[in-house]
């Protein structure tokens, strides 16, 4: 079989107990821990100095080779053209693009320092796997290298209508770059038609249904939902159910109803319009008031990023705004945490909770709303609402609540019905999803993916 050689950004810490940032880093750490293989990507640090040299950790069958960025590097690709461009446009946020050509130059550059590596890594016959909108022009940059292998792209966030992604300064080299890949994986069916459209309509490509061909080079595109392991989930919720943690939590909840929302705290998210909904719920449904609690764990994210800071200021108002509102002496109506838990915690949290609550505006999959599902109890479980504006609303429509994030009264009905809902409609709901949960699981996605790449 053929050695597997992933590039991503981040990667998750090898040692248990450590909470890594983001579903790319936990789909990749699962999808790895099964074969084995190599992974590449940045260590988290900033340099001080340069030239530091590349660090290996091995863990079982996985290598992770890392390195810091400098900090122009740093401010330039990660906090610039990545997380200042590309991130906001291609979660729909033209309002919070910001420019600038040092930062594209940057990006290009970080891209070309990741390209000699790889080439000093790779050996011939290794299937590259690149991840993520930090790597677009990675292939081609290898391609120049005179590397000859297999080049796969997974695109764990949504791509934009052609519109969108036309805001982009050169967003026509950027796509040209893109086409040196050999398989381009998306998340939905919409992403895919969204790419499709673009490449035909302004890069004048020759689409069929799973290929582009640009210049004479195909490129094939698929539609690869990313999963998650839920056997493993059930598992690790099971064990952890008592858990020091789990029984604070339930000891402060007093035995009131449990809504809990998990994410990194982005503008994607939703987070204001989903405490706006709560509001809601208490505004409209004075029976709840003193009987449900909302839990939100919310790590900081790229804090140093525009628009970060001023939704972490606009979250601890309104949160404050909403407490102080309806708290009473023995309760808190929203509990809203800026840290991060380990991975058994926030299973165990899961489990004993009776709703969670997914209200991203934009998301590629949102592998919370899949570890929600996977982490209730068979015979009790809990309720998912969920955004229809994520991806993973395509494949749990018929087992989720879905909602709109910005209809504030319809995501407050929704809360409702979950509270209300009977258990052997919940059961239901809860097998349907887990049936789609096992079908579409991590080992799935990746079998997949590396198979169509494998044979192209
Ligand atoms: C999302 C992205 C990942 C990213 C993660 C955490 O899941 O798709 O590529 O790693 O967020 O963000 P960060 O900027 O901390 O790596």
């Amino acid at each position: 079989m053929a050695r597997i050689l992933v590039v991503s950004n981040r990667v998750a810490p090898l040692s248990e107990g450590q909470a890594p940032t983001g579903g790319l880093a936990v789909g990749v750490l699962g999808a790895l821990k099964e074969v084995g293989g190599i992974w590449m990507g940045w260590n988290g640090e900033i340099a001080r100095e340069s030239g530091t040299p590349l660090a290996q950790q091995d863990s079982g069958a996985i290598s992770l080779i890392t390195w810091p960025l400098s900090q122009y590097d740093y401010d330039t690709f990660y906090r610039g053209f990545a997380n200042s461009v590309l991130w906001p446009v291609f979660h729909f946020r033209t309002d919070l693009l910001h420019y600038r050509d040092e930062d594209y130059e940057g990006y290009k550059r970080v891209n070309r320092i990741f390209a000699e590596r790889l080439q000093r890594m790779a050996r011939p016959g290794d299937l590259i796997w690149v991840h993520d909108y930090h790597f677009l022009p990675l292939a081609q940059y290898c391609r120049e290298l005179g590397m000859q292998h297999k080049f796969g792209l997974f695109l764990h966030i949504p791509f934009p209508s052609d519109q969108v992604f036309r805001t982009i300064p050169h967003h026509a080299d950027l796509a040209r770059a893109m086409a040196a890949f050999d398989l381009i994986g998306l998340q939905t069916s919409d992403d895919l038609q969204a790419m499709r459209d673009y490449y035909e309509r302004h890069l004048g490509a020759a689409c069929s249904h799973d290929t582009l061909v640009l210049n004479g080079k195909a490129t094939r595109l698929g539609v690869y939902p990313i999963g998650v392991c839920p056997e493993d989930i059930q598992a690790l919720s099971r064990e952890h159910r008592n858990s020091r943690e789990s029984i604070k939590l339930k000891s402060g909840l007093q035995h009131r109803r449990l809504i809990i929302s998990v994410d990194r705290l982005d503008y994607s998210k939703g987070l204001v319009e989903r405490f706006r909904g709560f509001e809601r719920l208490l505004d409209t449904r004075p029976r709840f008031r003193g009987q449900v609690s909302f839990v939100q764990i919310a790590p900081p994210s790229r804090a140093d990023v525009h628009g970060y800071r001023s939704l972490r200021r606009l979250l601890e108002q309104t949160a404050g705004r909403i407490n102080g509102r309806w708290t009473e002496l023995s309760w808190t109506p929203i509990r809203y945490m800026n840290r991060s838990f380990d991975r058994a915690t926030l299973m165990s949290f899961f489990r004993a909770s009776q709703v969670g609550l997914v209200t991203s505006l934009r998301d590629g999959m949102n592998l919370v709303a899949k570890e929600y599902v996977a982490a209730q109890p068979e015979d009790d479980p809990g309720v998912l609402v969920l955004s229809e504006f994520t991806g993973a609303a395509r494949e749990l429509s018929e087992g989720a609540l879905l909602i709109n994030p910005y209809d504030t009264a319809g995501m407050a009905r929704a809360l409702r019905s979950a509270l209300d809902m009977q258990s052997a409609e919940r059961r239901r709901r809860h097998e349907i999803m887990m049936d789609v949960l096992r079908k579409n699981s991590l080992t799935a996605w990746r079998e997949r993916f590396i198979e169509d790449l494998g044979g192209i």
